[in-house]
């Protein structure tokens, strides 16, 4: 139909539907996946379409056609899905006799006589703290996902869900025999080679429940941008998880690394049978291409239970996601059916759940950090003590409220506990062991580090040091904020040449950095020409980067990356974000009144306005010039990820990343098991080891460049 011209208005409602789906798909997998299935020259012929369709048509234009947001990033909009199958929860065993009792009830109900002859066949898995949600597959494809919800009722949040990198958008065919038996891939293989007649085939209809998780390495870095960026961090992974799913725009979602563990499937199909064991269902879920945890086991008989239990209450703080508890079901599903469940929770699985983990030790010390923006927070220094599988010395008091709530002193007896088992926070003081001369915790009235008279406000907890410019430690954060591989990334700088780039008076403002010469580099303790010329090179290197990163590494508060990106793409330099009215500001999705209020407020600040002069003057890039989106090259590069290091004899290294986005690839600043391409210049730095470690194709800069030429790829 492409290309002919459509006279009759059926035609063309149909073909402007078909478009408008094409359109969206097209964008959500360029703006929030950074995929791309077809080149631009082609998405903008489908885009072109259907504007022409919409002016010959206008009475079919519908209001919410892609042709209205130009350019905008789909977001979520979360509409109710009633759940087919309620989604129920679970009853929980506290204890080992607990458990006992719901074994008991088990063979009760199925009038087995003796719970020890009974012998029942019991599925062990982790239970993974995160948030349930449900996925629906329709001939394969992944239709649509929703949240729990009160498990009547849950949220649509199919387009978050689409950001996770393990959810499969479509399944793999199952191996069938002629009897709807399904077999996993290696009994297939065996069937085939016995002669055995094996067909492949997607199942109508997939309910797949599960569990949505943070990896806790993700967690421990989200929470660390968000703390650079002054913003609120997550209490635990759960938290974060839910908080990251349900964010408006998947953009967002993306970057928070999200995973997935399946534990139930619910199939409809005219060939394929519903598993009869809860295992078999794993083992489908596993062969349709979804993440099953790899740890359950089958055991038999409620010692055996016992066992997982104990097994696994030490091991799982070995694992990279978090667990509370052991679910337990029944393994045969037709004996769900005979015990049936209550409005709660059904009667052939319970939640075993571990106890909190909680710890006493002394109060060593209160001591007090400084952050970026002057907010001043206590830390506990704790006589070490073994909690959840880690050794803790260190405790969030969060704030004053929180000091004075306990009346906390140093030399105090208190229980720690693990919020989440990630944090350590104070959650008491035992009085009994107080020692008799302690006296109330004094908080101080001065800075930590600049001695300047602390400010206590009204409007908010944190406490604040108004020494802003002045204050080493402020100036050490903003300097490694700076640097930092979010912001204007330059390699070679770490927090202990902050320190004492700062000690030796050479460097207290980012665009000090751009006033460093070899000579005063050379002046400072231990240091190398190599290192010097390197981390030279690099302050050299950062004057190119994308405006995004220039406002992120700012700090303005509450900004962080996201928000930076979203600025970026309103304003095309720093002078027409200087000169943004709070309004307008404010209008962005994803701002807000009090984030325009600070981002107006923090360009007024003299020394801001200083700083960006001095970082003009230093030949820093202010503006972005090409936010096209067409590139002219041919795609040869399209889903590629490129990662450079060292320098380049024939072109800048800014350059070199033009030329890849310029053909459909993507560069970005550090390697991991994502990147396809390292290419090494001169004197490359660490990234080429991690990348031979990753197995990462490394290309020279000849090989890199004939790439950049071959348009037969
Ligand atoms: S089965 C009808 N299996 O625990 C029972 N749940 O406390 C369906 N959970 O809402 C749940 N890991 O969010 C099941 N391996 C697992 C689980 C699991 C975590 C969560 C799930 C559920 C909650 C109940």
């Amino acid at each position: 139909m492409v290309g002919q011209t459509i006279v009759d208005s059926e035609t063309a409602r149909l073909r402007m539907e078909e478009l408008q789906r094409l359109v969206e798909h097209h964008r959500f997998l360029y703006y929030v996946l950074d995929k791309h299935e077809i080149s631009d020259a082609e998405f903008d012929a489908l885009f072109n379409e259907l504007v022409a369709l919409e002016e010959k048509f206008p009475d079919l234009k519908s209001a919410n056609s892609p042709t209205q947001k130009v350019g905008a990033p789909p977001s979520t909009d979360f509409k109710s899905v009633k759940h087919r199958l309620p989604m129920l929860s679970l009853s929980n065993a506290m204890s080992a006799e607990e458990l006992d009792k719901w074994e008991e009830r088990i063979v009760r109900g199925l009038s087995l006589g003796d719970p020890r002859s009974a012998d029942l066949a019991y599925a062990c898995e982790l239970k993974i703290d995160g948030l349930s949600i449900v996925l629906t597959y329709k001939k394969g494809e992944f239709v649509q996902g929703a949240t729990r919800g009160d498990g009547t009722v849950g949220e649509d949040v199919t387009n978050n869900l689409k950001t996770i990198k393990i959810l499969p958008p479509r399944l793999t065919p199952l191996a069938v025999q002629e009897d709807g038996t399904v077999l996993s891939p290696e009994e297939a293989e065996k069937a085939r080679e016995a002669g055995g007649k094996v067909s492949e085939r997607l199942p109508e209809y997939v309910e797949v429940r599960g569990e949505v998780y943070l990896p806790i390495s993700s967690f421990k870095a989200l929470n660390e941008a968000l703390v650079d960026a002054n913003e609120a961090s997550f209490a635990n992974p759960r938290n974060a998880a839910s908080g990251s799913l349900r964010q408006k725009d998947p953009r967002i979602t993306r970057k928070r690394n999200l995973a997935l563990w399946a534990y139930f499937i619910y199939v409809e199909d005219d060939v394929i049978k519903q598993p009869s064991t809860h295992s078999a269902g794993l083992a489908m879920l596993k062969s349709l291409g979804l993440p099953v945890e790899p740890n359950f086991e089958v055991v038999h008989g409620a010692g055996a239970v016992k066992q997982f239990c104990d097994k696994w209450a030490t091991s799982r703080h070995d694992l990279d996601y978090q667990t509370d508890g052991v679910v337990i079901k029944l393994d045969e599903r037709r004996l769900w059916t005979e015990l049936g469940a209550t409005s709660h929770s059904p009667r052939w699985a319970v939640a075993f759940k571990y106890p909190p983990e909680e710890a006493e030790t002394v109060l060593e010390d209160i001591l007090f950090e400084v952050g970026r923006t002057g907010a001043v927070t206590p830390v506990a220094c704790l006589r070490p003590v073994k909690l959840a599988g880690t050794t803790v010395k260190r405790a969030s008091l969060h704030n004053a409220d929180q000091i004075a709530r306990l009346d906390v002193r140093v030399g105090d007896t208190v229980v720690v506990r693990k919020a989440g088992e990630i944090i350590p926070e104070i959650l008491s003081v035992n009085l009994n062991l107080r020692p008799p001369s302690s006296t109330s915790f004094k908080y101080p009235s001065q800075c930590p580090v600049c001695h300047t008279p602390l400010v206590f406000s009204q409007d908010e907890v944190a406490v604040r040091c108004p020494n802003t410019y002045n204050c080493i430690s402020q100036c050490e954060r903003r300097l490694k904020h700076w640097v930092s591989g979010d912001a204007m990334d330059i390699e070679g700088i770490g927090e202990v040449l902050i320190a004492e780039l700062v000690k030796a008076d050479l460097v207290r403002r980012p665009s000090d950095f751009y006033k460093l010469t070899l000579d005063k580099m050379l002046s400072l303790p231990r240091m190398g020409t190599k290192s010097a010329e390197k981390a030279l090179r690099n302050i050299e290197l950062s004057k190119g980067r994308p405006l995004s990163r220039l406002i992120n590494a700012l700090g303005i508060r509450h900004v962080g990356t996201t928000v930076a990106e979203l600025l970026a793409s309103h304003y095309s330099s720093i002078d027409d974000l200087r000169a943004a009215k709070q309004a307008d500001l404010a209008g962005i999705e994803g701002v807000g009144p009090v984030m325009a209020e600070t981002i107006v407020e923090f360009f007024q600040d003299p020394e801001v306005v200083r700083l960006i002069d001095e970082l003009k003057e230093a030949g820093l890039k202010m503006k972005e010039e090409d936010q096209e989106r067409l590139p002219t090259a041919p795609q040869t590069l399209a889903g590629k990820t490129f990662v450079i290091t060292g320098t380049l004899s024939s072109m800048e290294r800014s350059d070199a990343e033009k030329q890849i986005k310029a053909r459909g690839g993507k560069a970005t600043s550090s390697v991991s098991k994502n990147t396809n391409y390292l290419v090494v210049g001169a004197s490359p730095g660490s990234k080429l080891a991690k990348a031979q470690e990753l197995g990462v194709t490394i290309l020279d800069e000849n090989q890199f460049v004939a790439l950049l030429a071959d348009e037969s790829l």
